[in-house]
C-alpha cells in the first residue's frame, strides 16, 4: 500500500517536471520567434554613409558615459559642455536632423543623409537633441555639492530618445 502511494507520487511529480520543462520550452520558442521577427524599418543609406552615421552614434555613446562620468564628479558645467557641443541642436552630428538640412544650407554630407533619412527619423533624431540642449540648461545649473536628480531625470529623457529611434530604425 505504502509503496503504491509512493509510486503514484512519484508519478505525479515527474509529470509536474515534464510538463515545466514543457512550459519553458513553450516560452523560449515563442522569445525567439518575437526576437527573430525584426519589426524595426530599414533604412538604406550608401556604405559611406552608414558608416558615418554608426560612427556618429559611437560619439554619441562616448558623450553620454563621458556625462555621467562628470556628472559623478559633480561637475554640471562640465557635464553640460559636453552635452550641449556633442549632442545638443547645435552640435555638428545634429546636422543632418535640422530642418533645413535639405537645402544644403549645413553642407554636403547633411544634405545627403538627410535626404536619405525618413523625415519621421530626423524628427526622432532632433527630438534627442533638442533633450540633450535641455539637459545640459539643467546641468549648468548644478552647484558642486548639489542635488544631481534634475539634472540625472533629464538626462534619462536623452538616453529615451535614443532608445525611441533604435526602436523604430535600423540600417542593416
Ligand atoms: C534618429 C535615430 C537615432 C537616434 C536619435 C539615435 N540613434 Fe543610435 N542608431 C540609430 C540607427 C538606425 C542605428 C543602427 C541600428 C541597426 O542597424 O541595427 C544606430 C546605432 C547605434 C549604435 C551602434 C553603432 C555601431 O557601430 O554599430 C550606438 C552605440 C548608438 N546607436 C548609440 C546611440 C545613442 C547613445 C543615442 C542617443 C544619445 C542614439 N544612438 C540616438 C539611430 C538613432
Amino acid at each position: 500500500m505504502r509503496m503504491k502511494v509512493l509510486a503514484v507520487i512519484a508519478g505525479v511529480l515527474s509529470l509536474a517536471a515534464v510538463a515545466a520543462t514543457a512550459q519553458e520550452h513553450h516560452e523560449h520558442m515563442q522569445m525567439m520567434s518575437k526576437m527573430a521577427k525584426d519589426s524595426r524599418i530599414q533604412v538604406d543609406l550608401p556604405p559611406p554613409m552608414k558608416a558615418h552615421m554608426l560612427s556618429n552614434m559611437r560619439g554619441h555613446q562616448q558623450a553620454v558615459a563621458e556625462i555621467l562620468a562628470t556628472l559623478a564628479k559633480g561637475d554640471g558645467e562640465g557635464a553640460a559642455k559636453i552635452a550641449e557641443t556633442r549632442l545638443g541642436t547645435g552640435s555638428p552630428g545634429s546636422a543632418a536632423c535640422r530642418p533645413n538640412a535639405k537645402s544644403g544650407d549645413l553642407g554636403e554630407m547633411p544634405m545627403m543623409m538627410a535626404s536619405h533619412m525618413p523625415d519621421e527619423m530626423r524628427g526622432l533624431g532632433m527630438t534627442m537633441h533638442a533633450q540633450a540642449s535641455k539637459f545640459a540648461e539643467e546641468a549648468a545649473k548644478l552647484k558642486q555639492g548639489g542635488d544631481t536628480r534634475p539634472a540625472l531625470a533629464e538626462l534619462a529623457q536623452v538616453v529615451q530618445a535614443c532608445n525611441a529611434c533604435h526602436t523604430a530604425y535600423r540600417l542593416q
